[in-house]
């Protein structure tokens, strides 16, 4: 924190008033569930985003980051987002902007330093946890206060208004909600947060491509399009509404690519259920399987995968000692995340990393608490 608290003397002439930290998250298993009404279960990692903050005078915006990101200083705020290297402050921005959408006290202009140990496009949402940490740090600022429910859900706010992604509420509420040694449960539409333990006796492991699918916003975008129309051609809301035997039933009315992901959506909500029993049973067989079967279907029905995702899935559920492992996050690029038993170790994980062409960055994860003030 010192060095932290010193750079940010350092760069702004006054000492920070404000720290706050948040989660990122893993996907354990709801695959694009969350925008279609449907549940997933996540949960919040140790690998966190964390924001110290001091106010400065109104209208005056002036963010910086202890990575590479370049600094951003704003006399008047653009009527627009930001574009380019500066794009990043559109999170931080977006929230200032979506704490006076709330009704909630914000500081009239603010001095802002970022750092974070969470590798950012690995699917493991740094930016949902520079949202939720910026939005407690601006509030401590004001002396504001929220709950979870509603930190999760201006984090939210701010992705989809300012800088554009429609997202569902999945990394907002599990860094909203984290618990250590706790599986994030949320009932999307709701939302409704609840928590389920996950085994003691189980490890998650992250495999981070560092590849990137150079569209995977706009990708992200047409899958929601894609899920949206599928609603209004079966005459439903949203896809969740369906079981997998009614949409069986009225499936033919859809154009086949459009069927293929809406079956996705549909059977991985019902999965997720499933997973919630398996883990109320100490089924760990049954839970890996059901990781790995929502892996499959993003693989050839949802087509958010890649071919180095999937070799990575292949190679690890060759292993005994993995219960299973799919992709994390939205897909196109980032991480894969394995479910092990105790028995899988680092000198494992390498030796499969060292078997494809990617150089995956191992990250042996641990479950976290969620979003708080700190200072
Ligand atoms: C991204 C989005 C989430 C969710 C996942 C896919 O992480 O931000 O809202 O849709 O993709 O499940």
């Amino acid at each position: 924190m010192s060095t932290f608290s010193e750079q940010f003397r350092k760069h702004f002439s006054q000492p920070p008033a404000a720290f706050a930290r948040a989660p990122g998250r893993v996907e354990f298993i709801g695959n694009h569930t969350d925008y279609n009404g449907g549940a997933v279960l996540g949960a919040a990692i140790n690998r966190t985003v964390t924001v110290a903050a001091a106010p400065a005078p109104a209208g005056q915006f002036n963010l910086r980051s202890m990575g590479g990101s370049v600094p951003v200083e704003l006399a008047l705020l653009p009527g627009g987002r930001l574009t380019g290297e500066a794009a990043w402050a559109n999170y931080p921005l977006g929230v200032w902007r979506a704490l006076g959408d709330f009704g909630l006290p914000r500081p009239a202009g603010f001095n802002l330093l970022v750092d974070s140990d969470l590798p950012a496009g690995a699917g493991l949402s740094s930016s949902a946890a520079l949202e939720l940490a910026t939005a407690l740090a601006l509030l401590k600022l004001a002396d504001g206060t929220i709950t979870p429910d509603r930190l999760a859900a201006l984090g939210r706010h701010a992705e989809n208004t300012y800088v554009g992604v429609p997202c569902g509420i999945l990394d907002q509420g599990t860094s909203a909600h984290g618990e250590t040694g706790q599986l994030v449960h949320i009932d999307c539409r709701g939302p409704v947060f609840a928590r389920v333990p996950l085994p003691a006796d189980t490890h998650l492991w992250i495999f981070n491509t560092r590849e990137k699918h150079a569209l995977v916003d706009g990708l992200y975008a047409t899958r929601h399009r894609e899920c949206m129309t599928a609603a209004k051609v079966l005459g439903v809301k949203l896809l969740a509404d369906l079981t997998p035997a009614q949409f069986a039933a009225k499936s033919v009315r859809l154009d086949p690519v459009i069927a293929k992901r809406a079956q996705h959506v549909i059977e991985e909500h019902a999965r997720v259920g499933e997973t919630v029993a398996a883990l109320g049973r100490d089924d760990l067989v049954a839970v890996g399987r059901l990781l790995t079967a929502s892996h499959r279907s993003s693989q050839h029905l949802f087509e958010n995968s890649t071919p180095t995702l999937d070799r990575l899935v292949d190679l690890l559920t060759a292993h005994p000692a993995v219960l299973g492992a799919r992709l994390t996050g939205g897909g196109f690029g980032g991480a894969v995340m394995a479910l092990t038993r105790g028995t899988f170790v680092a000198g494992d994980a390498h030796a499969i990393a060292a078997q494809t062409r990617a150089h995956p960055e191992i990250i042996h994860l641990q479950t976290a608490d969620g979003a708080k003030v700190i200072l």
